[in-house]
């Protein structure tokens, strides 16, 4: 019998028509025989952003726990960023447990001294024969090296492909590309990135679905977000078209906050007040402005903890200039305020996944239709594996 069968989480009313269709119940906010099931089925199969590019200098490793799993970033002095799994061949010791630099590009194992290359090769395996011998002719270090696991950047986001099944990252992509291409391309994206200092990381004691759920609809604006719904109020958000894998909210009354700092050159100047915020599934929640970008990823800590971590990405000099530095912080802060008022809802939704009397809830045929559709994606993710 497997873990779905065992826990039964209903999900046949989740597959339902609007109308009739109840939520995800609360085990899949509250247990933690579903958070691996959330990982193992849900994260694993599909691209999931585990950080940032920035996050990793050259000649730099860092390691990153997804939910549960030890995993490395590494960068080599020609740029390269690899990511493997976090835990030395030999005894099972978790290789890297601080992010730093390692001037000599090896990571060596703080228990034998085993030592693994930026690529993973496995270089040194000291007195492997005996005190006097490096090598032993029973043991191929060839065949011993860091586990690599599938890895792709795309506007700074490291995502992860844990199963190796999913498609390839580009054409995950594309639909979302294909809806943004009146604005942007390939090519104008280049135009953005990364700010400097321009991150910010909140923690939400919330089960991650919760803070996903919560960004795809904009019909808690009025009342959560009083001061962004005066000047980009809900009648001017629209749903944007749902994909296989990303839904979310748009919006046609879009002005930056901290003044004008140009305009990406592909984007029509007669939509520039045009802005959208999709999920990517999983994990990756996503804002197009024509001024800036930004990611969020939440990144799941338990099933009742989430850390959501930003990082915005800006236009030219804008990006890196001491000059624009204000203005960049400026931009962290107007989105902290808001994402920061979205946080006593979501963890007002958990706490309410311990009643009882709540097993899915309902929804607003009309309001609602993204949250419904997320979570019937995470039941068929679910559902296939069962
Ligand atoms: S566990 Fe890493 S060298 Fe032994
Ligand atoms: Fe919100």
């Amino acid at each position: 019998m497997n873990q779905e069968t065992k826990i039964n989480l209903h999900l046949d009313r989740v597959l339902q028509p609007i109308e009739s269709a109840s939520g995800l119940p609360n085990q899949c906010y509250t247990s933690n025989a579903t958070f691996e099931l959330d990982r193992d089925h849900v994260m694993a199969d599909s691209w999931v952003c585990v950080g940032f590019g920035s996050d990793v200098p050259e000649s730099w490793a860092v390691p990153v726990n997804f939910m549960g799993y030890p995993i490395l970033l590494t960068r080599n002095s020609d740029g390269q960023l690899r990511v493997f799994h976090n835990v030395c061949s030999h005894r099972g010791m978790q290789l890297v447990t601080e992010a730093g630099r390692l001037g000599t590009e090896l990571i060596r194992c703080k228990y034998h001294s085993w030592a693994y290359d930026f690529e993973g090769n496995l270089k040194g395996t000291p007195m492997i024969g005996g005190t006097e011998h490096n090598t032993h002719k029973d043991f191929d270090p060839t065949v011993n090296g860091l586990k690599p696991i599938r890895s792709e950047v795309w506007m700074d986001n490291i995502f992860i492909n844990l199963s190796n099944n999913a498609e390839p990252l580009n054409d995950f992509i594309a639909p979302l590309m294909n809806r943004w291409s009146k604005w942007i391309n390939p090519e104008t994206m280049q135009e953005l990135s990364p700010g400097i200092g321009a991150k910010m990381e909140l923690t939400v004691k919330s089960n991650w679905k919760l803070a996903i759920e919560n960004f795809l609809e904009a019909y808690h604006l009025p009342w959560v977000h009083p001061g962004l719904n005066s000047y980009s109020p809900l009648e001017e958000h629209y749903d944007i078209d749902r994909g296989e894998n990303f839904a979310g909210q748009g919006s046609s009354s879009y002005s930056t906050p901290a003044g004008n700092t140009g305009t990406i050159s592909s984007w029509p100047e007669s939509e520039r007040n045009f802005a959208e915020y999709p999920v990517l599934y999983p994990n990756t929640l996503l804002g197009l402005q024509s001024d800036h970008f930004f990611t969020m990823t939440i990144l799941p800590i338990d099933e009742t903890t989430s850390l959501e971590r930003v990082q915005l990405l800006f236009l030219g000099d804008v990006a890196t200039d001491d000059r624009y530095k204000e203005h960049r912080a400026s931009m962290v802060d107007s989105w902290t305020e808001v994402f920061s008022e979205d946080i006593f809802a979501v963890e007002g939704m958990q706490a309410g996944r311990q009643s009882p009397a709540y097993q899915g809830g309902v929804f607003s045929p009309v309001m609602d239709q993204h949250t419904l559709h997320f979570h019937q994606w995470v039941a068929k993710k679910l559902a296939a594996h069962s």
